[in-house]
């Protein structure tokens, strides 16, 4: 039987728990198949899996839900990728941590020549979630106002050269000088260091009053009652992340108090829940990466076996863009 690296965890914790162990490639079921990868995605989320925020199927686990590489074997009842294939895939299992993982066929997306398997692990992730919150939950129009929330992070760099491609008006945050330079040189219209300002002060200001129609928060506990506070009469929050901690014990009277809001939690698989989804919007990012609105910077790179400091730098806010591990 072939063998694989890959980072475990035996406990919930910190990143003393990431060991790399050697382990048996499983065997290929119907519908699978074998990537080895040529790089993997670093995402907030592997911190919650990490952590216990969210759950793992069990314990010991594997770490990560992204990677990129060449399809090395495939199952019976495989269609649409070949053995040779350069394929990426965001939506786990659990494992993409790995110099080698199985996942379901019907998970993976071929990749255009013109994307290099870094930049997929780089962004496939985080671009299809930004193509679910700004195509699919609100579809935003050119011309309006929006606010991003950690605009410099790995969905951040994403989110506003998406946004100014539409013809948004972008009002990005950041925590710190050199994080407002790398944004406002993708185009953010405003930028708000929140380690400074007070964010719903400074859209008061930018929008004369007006206030914003929807707010994309991932950072979560320490910016969600202040970004309420930045929308107008039935605006929408979406508070799709937990960087500095989950939301929680939310009165859900202040949406009546701050004019009707909505608010929705939102997670990406339920936006790609079938093949045909994850194609149309994988296919929508593409797109917008072909027409030049969207450039992939150059990840970050680790070694596989530096995964924890991935997460320690990550976890710091020491990181910009995207992260990838490589093995
Ligand atoms: N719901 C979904 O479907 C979905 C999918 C993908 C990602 N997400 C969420 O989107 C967010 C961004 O993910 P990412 O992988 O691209 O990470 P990231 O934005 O590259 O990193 C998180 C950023 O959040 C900011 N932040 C603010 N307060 C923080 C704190 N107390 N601790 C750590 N970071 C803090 C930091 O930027 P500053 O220093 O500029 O503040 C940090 O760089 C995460 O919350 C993630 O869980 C959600």
């Amino acid at each position: 039987m072939s063998k694989m690296q890959r980072i475990e965890i035996a406990a919930h914790g910190g990143t003393d728990q990431m060991k790399l162990q050697e382990r048996d490639i499983s065997t290929l079921q119907a519908g699978q198949i074998l990537v080895r990868h040529e790089a993997i995605g670093v995402n907030f989320i592997d911190t919650y899996h990490r952590t216990g925020l969210y759950p793992v199927p069990s314990l010991p686990s594997g770490l990560g839900g992204e990677a990129a590489g060449v399809v090395e074997a495939i199952g019976e009842n495989v269609e649409h990728v070949k053995v040779g294939d350069r394929v990426a895939y965001c939506s786990g299992p659990i494992g993409s941590y790995a110099t080698h993982n199985v996942i379901a066929a019907d998970s993976a997306v071929l990749l255009p020549n013109s994307i290099s398997s870094k930049q997929a692990a780089a962004s496939l992730l985080k671009g299809l979630t930004v193509q679910y919150l700004i195509r699919q939950i609100y579809p935003v129009k050119a011309g309006e106002t929006v606010l991003f929330h950690a605009a410099a992070g790995g969905v951040g760099t994403l989110a506003v050269q998406w946004l100014k491609h539409i013809g948004v008006e972008v009002i990005g945050t950041v925590g710190s000088d050199d994080k407002a330079d790398l944004v406002r040189k993708l185009g953010c219209d405003h930028i708000i260091n929140y380690r400074k300002d007070v964010v719903s002060e400074k859209v008061d200001q930018i929008t004369d009053g007006a206030k914003l129609p929807v707010v994309f928060d991932g950072v979560g506990k320490d910016t969600f009652a202040d970004s309420l506070k930045c929308l107008h009469r039935r605006g929408l929050m979406v508070s799709f992340g937990n960087a500095s901690g989950p939301v929680d014990g939310v009165n859900l009277g202040i949406l009546a108090s701050h004019g009707s809001l909505f608010v929705t939690r939102p997670t990406l698989y339920d936006y790609i829940p079938t093949r045909p989804d994850l194609e149309q919007a994988a296919n929508d990012f593409f797109a917008a990466i072909s027409a030049g609105g969207i450039k992939i910077a150059d990840p970050a790179e680790y070694a596989l076996q530096d995964a924890a400091r991935a997460h320690e730098d990550l976890q710091a806010r020491l990181t910009t863009g995207s992260i990838i591990l490589v093995p």
